[in-house]
């Protein structure tokens, strides 16, 4: 089939490249130059493990392009994904959605013939229904624009695997609609190998996205709560997950106890989840997710705390913080817990080390009065306290012997719990953890 992926960010840029994977012929297109001259040349403008070489490989055989002209957007497909971004409003929770308005805009005045958009943005429920009237609005004489509402699942850096090979596919649409038939297609060999297909209207498929990350932003900032009782009662979350886990109905999958979750989409989507229940006056339903956020930046605040309470005050003492990314494998530091907890130290006046094996160049830029060590190694060089904050398999697998001679003071928090208690207590080190007494 031929499509068009508007919106070449992170999950445009991978949906793009995945649906050329599947046989498409793609034409992804954004309003940035510098994004789609990369593209074209082969270059992800993020780390992403293995996307680069499926950018190249579609490139090469031709059925992947890019451009930044909306009028071969037109001319090249019928069916167009939406994939721009939704960030969170300056100075409210709400949603903007301003890029999504500009892409129907920009786009539906040059189409002719009957076309289908689907959306993949998160979004504010209703806003599909919005686009309609947009589309409706803006479109030629005899021509069709239908909106669709296909949600994407994605974890950064899984995104290749989770747009091959999804859970499932969530597709919103109005009634009376073809775009289910189309969807089916676009999708065909997912479906054919028994990814459920759940067909709904347009608000369902909506709230299913909001939905998702609401819940799973709730079961660690449960996780993260009991961590606090833990910690007062002499618990150890780590076992307390485990052992929890097990019951089927709970799992221990997003039990990672520890300092909470960051990126570029649950914090922001669990306020604009809960803004727009609020618009639609629901006032009182999601006032739980204020708490979940609220515990989520408690931990980061419980880390610059017992820095303090270990070092007796963080002023000019030295301080590694491992990890800058919000989690492994990304180099996204969107309101990435690692960073915050470098930054408040640096602010609280700490001469705070930071190392991350891809995040550092981003880190720099929202960073740039903390220091960036060149290794692993010259980040821990001199060392009074060292944050593990960022749970990359580097970091994992270090050895403690080895660091300890690197360090001035054998002193660490797990940020992340993932460290070997014993190999590290068993090499000298003092080791603090969230939830845990050690
Ligand atoms: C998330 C959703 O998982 C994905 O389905 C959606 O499309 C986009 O948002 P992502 O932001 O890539 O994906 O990250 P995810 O892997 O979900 O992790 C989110 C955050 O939670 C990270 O900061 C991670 O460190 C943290 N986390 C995760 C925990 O603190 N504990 C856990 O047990 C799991």
């Amino acid at each position: 089939m031929r499509m068009t992926v508007i919106g070449t960010g992170y999950l445009g840029a991978t949906h793009a490249a995945c649906m050329a994977e599947l046989g498409h012929e793609v034409l992804g297109v954004d309003v940035d130059k510098s994004k789609i001259e990369q593209l074209a040349a082969g270059k992800v403008p993020f780390y992403e493990p293995g996307l680069p070489e499926v950018l190249e490989r579609n490139l090469a055989s031709g059925r992947l392009d890019f451009t930044t002209d909306y009028q071969r957007v037109a001319d090249f497909a019928n069916v167009h994904f939406l994939g721009v971004g939704t960030p969170q409003q300056h100075g409210s929770y709400a949603a903007d959605v301003t890029y999504v308005n500009a892409v129907i805009d920009s786009l539906v005045p040059l189409l002719e013939g009957d076309h289908i958009i689907f959306g993949k943005s998160t979004v504010p429920v209703g806003t599909a229904q919005e686009l309609q009237k947009r589309a409706d609005a803006l479109c030629k004489e005899g021509t069709t624009v239908e909106i669709a509402w296909n949600p994407e699942f994605l974890r950064e850096g899984y995104a290749v695997k989770d747009t091959i090979e999804p859970d499932r596919i969530v597709l919103g649409v109005r009634e009376g609609s073809r775009a289910d038939e189309v969807a089916r297609e676009v999708y065909k060999q997912s479906i054919d190998s028994g990814t459920p297909f759940l067909v709904m209207d347009l608000p369902t498929a909506e709230l299913v996205k909001v939905s998702a990350n609401a819940f799973l932003a709730t079961k660690i900032s449960f996780i993260n709560a009991v961590s606090e009782v833990c910690e007062i009662a002499g618990g150890d979350v780590t076992m307390l997950a485990d052992a929890i886990g097990f019951d089927e109905r709970i799992g221990r999958k997003f039990l990672g106890a520890g300092l909470g979750f960051g990126g570029g989409c649950l914090p922001k989507d669990i306020r604009a989840f809960m803004a727009r229940a609020g618009e639609l006056g629901a006032d009182q339903a999601l006032t739980f997710l204020r708490e979940v956020d609220a515990i989520n930046m408690r931990r980061r605040d419980r880390v610059v705390e017992l820095s303090r309470e270990i070092l007796g005050g963080v002023l000019g003492r030295r301080i590694t913080v491992l990890g800058a990314a919000f989690k492994p494998n990304s180099d996204d530091v969107r309101d990435s817990p690692a960073l915050a907890v470098a930054g408040q130290l640096s602010l609280a006046g700490a001469a705070v080390s930071v190392y991350d094996p891809e995040a550092m160049g981003n880190a720099a830029k929202v960073f740039p009065t903390l220091d960036y060590a060149e290794s692993v190694d010259a980040a821990l060089e001199g060392a009074e306290l060292v944050i593990l904050a960022t749970e990359w398999q580097e970091f994992r697998n270090l050895d403690p012997v080895h660091v300890g001679e690197l360090v001035a003071d054998k002193r660490i928090i797990d940020g992340r719990n993932v460290l070997d208690v014993a190999a590290w207590q068993g090499a000298g080190w003092e080791m603090w953890a969230l939830g845990r007494s050690l």
